[in-house]
């Protein structure tokens, strides 16, 4: 098989984000505890984060963390997690069915982002509560010192504003699970009062209303266009939230996700556009893309949310705690060549989720963390992926999916750093045969430097720090530069079957 790439460096999608990279911590299962807080660990620090899984974090180049949830936001009383800890009550949260010991909260999560440098990203509570709630916690996080909230925060040990710019309005407010859902009519006129109120005290702040939390909802589009409709003068950003797996041994269908990621975007941005029209307005929305990643939510142990049938859960269960293999990781690359593909109209995303919860970081308590398979391809677009993101040609063959329909066999998406002249290229084979790929980059010399490359082998997806490391050395490393040849504009490279490469 063979497939062409044409790229010129004034052929532009737009500027990549860095906020594109980011990932989501959400008070369930072992995300918060024994995830990156762990007081009794080694490597805790003072204040009992583990220094293990923030380097990993580092390493893993997240730009941006998600925090409290998650469906757990739609429960969450944030004045309960503050100040002293001795003082702070337990309570149940129903979204995941768990004793919640409020142990960590907002200060102690915000104060984590600014010490390991990652951007927090908030939500508030707009299934059990509304506009006060909502407004008060960006007084608490934003305000100076003299009124009423922001003095709460002095009086809790922080005197300077945390100064968070981004909030979302609420979660997955669609989702007959929700605690608290709502129509879109409902939502989208809580979510206009409450943004209006947030910015009120805070106009620095961006906003993120609830899209659909799928593309298969029975409401999404409509959703979209009536939440849109109410909260159009306050609102930056809508959300897209996608989980993908593999169905009843399905795997073309599987390897071809990206493609439906790719989809969802477009309509998503079409129906921003559709309301933009309607009101003869020249605003522009943005997606943020913040819940995305492989999900074995109905196959492998993954295990979906809590059942009602289940009692209780106290002290950090194990739930969701999917391990990956390396045709997830594939998988992952690819869905990141959507997301650089669409750096126009998205400019934040958020791997769901960062630690132990369907993630590339997993820990022990008391014990190991390691790498998944998934944290490759994130950690090396992270890196790599800088600058401006290139509109390219691809012509590659085709291949009829049952869940997607036709999908093109190779994906790919490059960008290009302005400051270093550094072209950064991607590349997805979903095919299960090799392929030969002719890159036309007219107008740019190509070296090959750092070119890494994750195959997806049959073995079955495996767990454990030991074990992680020898699977992980079969199918992740660098490019032979034999697989490579260059010439003037052009340069050859063969694909392995089911890879990704950077
Ligand atoms: O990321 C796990 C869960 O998936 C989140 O809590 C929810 O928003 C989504 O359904």
């Amino acid at each position: 098989l063979s497939a062409t790439v044409l790229m010129h460096p004034r052929f532009t999608v737009g500027a990549v984000d860095r906020r594109l990279f980011g990932s989501f911590v959400e008070h369930l299962g072992r995300a918060v505890y024994t995830g990156i807080y762990e007081p009794t660990h080694t490597t805790a620090d003072e204040h009992g984060f583990r220094k293990d899984v923030a380097d990993l974090t580092r390493e893993l180049g997240v730009s941006v963390v998600r925090y409290p949830g998650g469906n757990f936001v739609s429960n969450y009383v944030w004045e309960d997690g503050v100040g002293p800890v001795a003082d702070r009550k337990p309570f149940i949260d129903l979204a995941w069915r768990t004793v919640e010991p409020n142990t960590v909260g907002t200060d102690e999560f915000l104060q984590w982002a600014e010490r390991e440098g990652v951007e927090p990203m908030m939500a508030v509570n707009l299934g059990t509560r509304g506009v006060a709630a909502a407004a008060a916690l960006v007084e608490y996080c934003n305000g100076e010192p003299g009124t009423r909230w922001a003095d709460m925060r002095v009086a809790n040990g922080r005197t300077e504003p945390y100064g968070v710019r981004l909030w979302c309005l609420g979660n997955e407010m669609d989702g007959p699970w929700q605690v608290g859902a709502k129509d879109a009519l409902e939502y989208g006129r809580l979510a206009a009062e409450a943004g209006k109120a947030m910015k009120l005290v805070d106009p620095t702040i961006e906003l993120v209303a609830c899209g659909s939390s799928g593309m298969g909802m029975p409401t999404f589009g409509e959703w979209e266009r009536t939440v849109l409709e109410c909260t159009w003068d306050v609102v930056d950003h809508i959300s897209a939230h996608a989980y993908y797996e593999e169905h009843d041994g399905d795997r073309a269908s599987f390897l071809a996700s990206a493609t439906s990621m790719d989809r969802f975007i477009r309509r998503v941005v079409a129906s921003a556009d559709a309301v933009a029209a309607r009101k003869r307005s020249d605003k522009q929305i943005t997606v943020s893309f913040d819940e995305w990643n492989v999900w074995y939510m109905t196959g492998r142990g993954g295990g979906a949310p809590t059942s009602s049938a289940a009692g209780i859960q106290r002290d950090a269960p194990r739930i969701i705690e999917d391990v990956y293999s390396a045709l997830d990781a594939v998988v992952v690359g690819d869905l990141l060549v959507t997301l650089l593909n669409n750096a126009d109209r998205v400019p934040l995303a958020c791997l769901a989720q960062l630690v132990n919860v369907i993630a590339p970081i997993m820990t022990e308590p008391g014990g190991e963390s390691w790498r998944q398979p998934t944290f490759h391809p994130f950690a090396t677009t992270a890196e790599l992926a800088r600058g401006t993101a290139l509109d390219l040609r691809v012509d590659a063959p085709t291949t009829t999916t049952k869940e997607h329909g036709e999908v093109p066999l190779v994906t790919a998406a490059a960008t290009v750093d302005e400051q270093t002249g550094a072209l950064a290229l991607f590349l997805t084979n979903r095919s299960p045969e090799p392929v030969e790929v002719t890159l036309d980059h007219l107008g740019a010399q190509v070296t090959l430097e750092g070119a890494k490359r994750m195959v997806a082998d049959h073995d079955p997806a495996v767990h454990g720090p030991e074990h992680a490391a020898q699977a992980i050395a079969s199918c992740w490393g660098e490019v032979d530069t034999a697989d490579v040849r260059s010439e003037g504009n052009r340069t050859t490279v063969t694909l392995p079957a089911e890879s990704w490469t950077a």
